[in-house]
């Protein structure tokens, strides 16, 4: 991890669960991280963290809502203007609402649109317009896919499936991002991560409307995967040598059954 020091991640969806975790183990290496989502006053409070403040790294918490495209061009101008560089974009915002094909809502859908795909994108391009042009060849895109892009959600989950949809798109996106680097002969690698189960405020915001459904029930079944697993397996990803192109790590629970 030592060629990361001193140099720039952005990680959306930084105020909780995964991104959070990841902002948390980054600045340990020496990054300067940046945390976007809307909940900025979570992130602020994470870089306020013993463990963070201490770290070689550090955290800079800038507010943006990625179902917005022109609060992702700004995030990119304040980059750009603050930062002059990005090294390592990491699209983990998302969500699933519980939005069944034949009953949801479409607003829901959209958001899930906005949010999973539309963002993901609109920074992908964005980080790499970046990275080409502060000459950065071996920046890294990483997208936070889902077990979910891999086979339908079990346990009788219906309201997931157009999530999952989202995240059988990502699988695509990754290996669409892949093929046009290679094409401009590009150093700069793509690599998602699909978990199983983590335990995070994700079934909570499933769950919003059904608050007696409690997420900790699923967590009380089985032991899930924890923040810290997922950014274990990012930082696998950064670690890799140059001739090495991870291309998309499954990490479910042990006891995860499907
Ligand atoms: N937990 C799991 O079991 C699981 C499994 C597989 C894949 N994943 C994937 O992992 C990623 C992170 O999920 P998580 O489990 O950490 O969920 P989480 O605890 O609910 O956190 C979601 C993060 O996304 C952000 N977000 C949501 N909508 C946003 C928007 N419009 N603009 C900016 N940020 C937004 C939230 O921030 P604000 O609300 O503050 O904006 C929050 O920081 C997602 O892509 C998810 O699909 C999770």
């Amino acid at each position: 991890m030592e060629r990361w020091n001193g140099r720039v991640a952005l990680v959306t969806g930084a105020s909780a669960g995964i991104g959070a975790g990841l902002c948390r183990a980054l600045v340990q290496h020496g990054m300067v991280v940046i945390g976007c989502a809307r909940s900025v006053e979570k992130i602020r409070a994470i870089a306020e963290e013993d463990a963070v403040k201490a770290a070689p790294g550090k955290l800079v918490a800038i507010k943006c809502d990625i179902s917005q495209e022109t609060e992702i061009l700004s995030l990119f101008s304040e980059i750009r203007q603050k930062f002059g560089r990005l090294d390592v974009c990491i699209n983990n915002a998302g969500l699933s609402h519980d939005s069944p094909l034949l009953t949801g809502n479409t607003s829901e859908w959209k958001n899930m649109l906005d949010v999973n795909i539309m963002g993901l994108c609109i920074c992908t391009q964005e980080a790499v317009k970046l990275m080409q042009e502060k000459g950065i060849d071996d920046g890294q895109i990483i997208h936070l896919s889902s077990i979910g892009g891999h086979r339908l959600g079990g346990m009788g989950m219906f309201g997931i499936h157009f999530y999952c949809g989202t995240k059988f798109m990502v699988r695509a996106l990754t290996e669409g991002l892949r093929r046009e680097l290679k094409a401009l002969n590009s150093k700069i690698r793509i690599a998602s991560v699909s978990p199983g189960i983590v335990e995070t405020e994700f079934f909570d915001r499933y769950e919003k409307e059904n608050p007696s459904k409690k997420a900790p029930d699923m967590f009380n079944s089985m032991q899930a995967l924890q923040a810290k697993d997922i950014a274990d397996s990012v930082l696998y990803i950064l670690s890799a040598p140059q001739h090495v192109e991870v291309h998309d790590i499954i990490v479910r629970p042990y006891d995860q059954p499907t």
